[in-house]
């Protein structure tokens, strides 16, 4: 079979410019030098004020956000803006509705541009709970919380879409800035444990990655579905055990999940709710993508020497604004 050739990006843009989008902006300029797009439902640069090469759009689908709007209307880049525009990455949450706004407010215009790939972020929560069984791309999606229903009618929305989309499914993210080192040295952190329940969890630099992988493959080698997830789902109690290894302080004395659930609010029960071992196979095995950071022992280290290096320059790494 021929495969269809690989154009490189000519112009990037990233609805939902926050901790994920921005990381990949940045990598995928790095690597591409295209032009790079970003959204944010506040103005955050003047024109031409940003960092070379990325230029911040405000999309607002409830401008009644902004305090200085008349009337309550979605505010959003116009089709003269986002001319150009070939490669696609969508980063926001979808309605509790499973409404998508960028699908919903954004998608007439993203049908008028010459888009070779449309990366959108989901969560392996559509899986549902699978009782700490392994699962991949390939198992239904019968999850009974909220959020991650409207999560998977959002999936729908952009498959049925006819643009080039490709679903990538992510479980819980961290890295620099969102590891659990600054909660661990306020004294902060919880140590829950919980019998048997484990989480998967992925570091950022390994969504980037694997996000350009996928797009730089051809469009007919492009699984519909990915899982971006490391090698390692395990308690919250191991993790939050190896990150106090590495400050070099306490735990937090351990807490019985059955003892404070009574306590917890709906939002973080939930997350205990659903315990499964998401699997990387068709990205590592399938795609041959290789993880930098197979679990959290390589990640956390990583994590730590970038939030030192950061602390001492007196910047926070990989911010656009
Ligand atoms: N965090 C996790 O552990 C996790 C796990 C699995 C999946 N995900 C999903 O992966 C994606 C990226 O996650 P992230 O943690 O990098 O996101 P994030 O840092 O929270 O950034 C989200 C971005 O989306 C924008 N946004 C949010 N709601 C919006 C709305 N209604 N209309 C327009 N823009 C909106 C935010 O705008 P502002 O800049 O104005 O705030 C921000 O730029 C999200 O879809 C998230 O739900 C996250």
């Amino acid at each position: 079979m021929t495969r269809s050739a690989v154009n490189p990006p000519g112009q990037l843009l990233v609805i939902g410019g926050g901790y994920t989008g921005q990381r990949f902006a940045q990598a995928a300029r790095a690597r591409f030098g295209m032009p790079v797009l970003l959204t944010s439902r506040q103005a955050k640069a003047a024109p031409g004020r940003g960092q070379a090469g990325f230029h911040w759009l405000v999309f607002n689908p409830d401008s009644s956000a902004d305090p200085s709007a008349a009337e309550p209307s979605p505010t959003g880049p116009s089709a003269a803006d986002l001319a150009g525009t070939t490669h696609v990455l969508v980063a926001l949450p979808p309605e509790r509705s499973g409404r998508d706004p960028a699908l919903e407010h954004l998608g007439p215009i993203l049908h008028q541009l010459p888009l070779q790939w449309l990366g959108y972020l989901s969560t392996t929560g559509v899986y549902g709970d699978c009782g700490g069984a392994w699962v991949d791309e390939t198992a239904p999606c019968l999850t009974t919380l909220g959020r991650s229903q409207a999560r998977r009618t959002a999936e729908q929305g952009w498959q049925a879409s006819g643009l080039p989309v490709q679903i990538f499914r992510l479980p819980a993210i961290y890295g620099p800035h969102r590891s659990p080192f600054k909660a661990l040295g306020a004294g902060e952190s919880r140590l829950i444990h919980k019998h048997g329940q484990v989480f998967s969890r992925v570091h950022v630099d390994d969504i980037v990655g694997a996000l350009l992988h996928c797009l730089e493959q051809p469009a007919d080698g492009r699984p519909a579905v990915v899982n971006v997830v490391d090698n390692c789902p395990c308690p919250s109690s191991e993790t939050l055990g190896f990150a106090a290894h590495l400050l070099g302080c306490k735990l937090p004395p351990a807490e019985r999940f059955e003892a404070i659930a009574e306590s917890m609010s709906p939002m973080a029960l939930s997350f205990w709710a659903d315990n499964r071992r998401a699997s990387n196979s068709l990205l590592c095995e399938g795609l041959r993508y290789q993880l930098r950071y197979p679990s959290y022992r390589e990640g956390y280290r990583a994590c730590l020497a970038e939030e030192l290096a950061g602390a001492q320059s007196g910047e926070s790494a990989g911010s656009l604004t």
